[in-house]
């Protein structure tokens, strides 16, 4: 159906009848860990109280083990209980393991000889980056040895003709993006957790985010990887080529295997030139289906400079002006859209987007809103859509679900979710990266409740399933979704995923218990 367009100065009154104010107070987002503790100052539980999960038979760290270390990377290796606190419980604390050891190594030999010696004594060992995930495959789930990246972030080079960059696993996202923006690039992605979380660990996850509307996923950014196999054994993929047809695309496995396979120690990826023009708009809309006209009118005349297009719904904002004290320059509408233009010339850009806004309030799709053309204004319009998750943690306990949805329907999960579960949660809200087609739904309470659990899983995954979605777009399966493969892939697919496990990781020493669905 084609829209009517009114005559430019009926567009432009329109658009200028949308109030213009000062945009929110917020600091740029860098996922703070919260304090170590559950809803209501509870410990959180141990994962193996909290879920039936037998320990696999593992050797155990002895005194033996720990020495070894120590002579290997003396000052490297914390036992200290206090120490291992914060890197047995994850982000979201919601599982809680109970290692005894963990490693800081600073090269990829180092990696190698740990997983040499772990290999022949049947130690199991849990990859660690900047432990933000959110599907609990970052801590123990027992006493896996934590292996982690912190000490590992070194850049190795940066090359300014082709933009690709070479690093090791542990460098932190937004240092990367802080040394490569002197240099006139940015990274080609971009997420809420970024002053933690590491490249590796973003590799790992295959970690979606801001900016994969414009860049893409991983695995076409990622040109290259080296990873440390179970046996200590060193794969090295690291290219820096564009294009390389020789045989088969190793990488690829360990993109998204969420340390199960290997131990990604460095990583090259192509990062383009930083946009010299930014905009953001941020608007309010009276229904999800005036956001997904939003979202098609916005294709359609922004075109190439389109590069981020985000949605929340009127409870997110809720909880962020609650809890974070943000204050939002539109408000009162059930849904807003965050959308960011990206492209080399602001004139060009300006127009474009205040063609877009004007055919936007013209036509009734948008009925308040606020644009930002200068950086603050715009990381504090970005800070609202960000800063959900931190704000949700003030609720007590989240159950966080990430699917991937037909577009049409994104939403109607929400709603069904609201239906069902009634009084039973304290919110029930919806947010995310509308341009990728992926939903998160999140469901809060007080604290943790098995019923609740319960009364949304399977629920919530079969209500994906029945309309084609997938059980996880971005987050990865880790400890807490493994055992809901099923509902995105068929089960010859599972048991390749096996038979590639069993290769590379005969002992299974890695991330035990995550990712593959436990064997019935
Ligand atoms: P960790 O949490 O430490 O580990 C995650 C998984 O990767 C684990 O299974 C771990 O074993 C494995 N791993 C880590 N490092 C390695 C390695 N070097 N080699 C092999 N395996 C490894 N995710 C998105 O996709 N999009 C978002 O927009 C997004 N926003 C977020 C916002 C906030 C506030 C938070 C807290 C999280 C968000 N996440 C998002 C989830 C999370 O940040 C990503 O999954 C991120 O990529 C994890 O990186 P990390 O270094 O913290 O990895
Ligand atoms: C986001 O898009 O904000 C992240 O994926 C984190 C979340 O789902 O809460
Ligand atoms: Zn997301």
């Amino acid at each position: 159906m084609r829209m009517a367009v009114p005559c430019a100065a009926a567009r432009r009154s329109a658009w200028a009848r949308l109030r213009w104010r000062p945009g929110p107070g917020g600091r740029s987002v860098a996922a703070a860990p919260g304090p170590l503790r559950a809803a209501g100052g509870r410990e959180v539980p141990l994962t193996s109280r909290r879920y039936p999960v037998q320990r696999l038979p593992f050797s155990r760290v002895s005194r033996g083990d720990v020495a070894f270390f120590e002579r290997m990377m003396p000052g490297r290796v914390v036992t200290d209980p206090e120490e291992l606190k914060p890197f047995n419980v994850d982000w979201l604390r919601s599982v809680r393991g109970c290692s005894k050891l963990m490693l800081k190594p600073q090269t990829t030999a180092e990696v190698s000889q740990i997983l040499r010696y772990c290999h022949e004594r049947n130690l199991a060992v849990n990859p660690q980056g900047g432990n933000t995930g959110l599907v609990g495959g970052s801590v123990p789930v027992f006493d896996e040895i934590i292996l982690s990246t912190l000490l590992m972030n070194k850049i190795i080079s940066f090359d300014k003709v082709s933009g690709i960059l070479v690093c090791q696993a542990g460098c932190i996202l937004e240092r990367l993006s802080e040394c490569l923006e002197e240099q006139g690039f940015v990274m080609p992605l971009d997420l809420g957790a970024k002053g933690s979380c590491h490249i590796g660990g973003n590799v790992a996850t295959n970690a979606g985010g801001l900016r994969l509307l414009r860049y893409g996923s991983l695995r076409g950014t990622v040109l290259g990887l080296e990873v440390v196999l179970a046996d200590g054994s060193v794969l090295d993929c690291l290219a820096s080529l564009r294009k390389d047809n020789t045989g088969y695309d190793l990488k690829q496995l360990f993109i998204g295997s969420e340390g199960t396979l290997g131990v990604i120690t460095a990583v090259s990826i192509l990062c383009p030139q930083k946009p010299k023009a930014v905009n953001v708009a941020f608007l309010g809309c009276q229904s999800f289906a005036k956001v997904l006209e939003t979202f098609t009118v916005g294709r359609a005349m922004l075109g190439e400079i389109l590069s981020a297009f985000e949605f929340m719904d009127e409870k997110c904002m809720e909880l962020v002006q609650r809890y974070l004290k943000l204050s939002s320059p539109v408000a009162g509408s059930p849904f807003y859209v965050l959308i960011e233009t990206s492209g080399s010339n602001s004139t060009h850009d300006e127009e474009k987007l205040s063609n877009f806004l004007e055919e936007a309030t013209a036509s009734g799709l948008a009925t308040d809103g606020t644009v930002a053309t200068d950086e603050r204004r715009i990381k504090e319009l970005w800070a609202l859509r960000e800063r959900i998750t931190e704000a949700l943690m003030h609720e007590g306990c989240v159950y966080k679900y990430d699917v991937a949805l037909p577009l049409g329907r994104l939403y109607e999960l929400v709603t069904a979710a609201r239906a069902r579960l009634g009084p039973g949660a304290s919110s029930v809200l919806g947010y995310g990266h509308l341009g990728d087609g992926n939903l998160h739904l999140n469901i809060t309470a007080e604290s943790y409740s098995r019923a609740l659990q319960d009364a949304i899983e399977p629920f919530v995954y079969e209500w994906t399933a029945s309309c084609g979605g997938s059980v996880s777009a971005e987050h990865g399966l880790g400890f807490k979704k493994k055992q809901f493969m099923h509902y995105s892939k068929p089960q010859q697919a599972i048991s390749v995923m096996r038979r590639f496990k069993a290769m590379f990781d005969p002992k299974g020493i890695l991330n035990p218990y995550k990712t593959l669905p436990s064997s019935p």
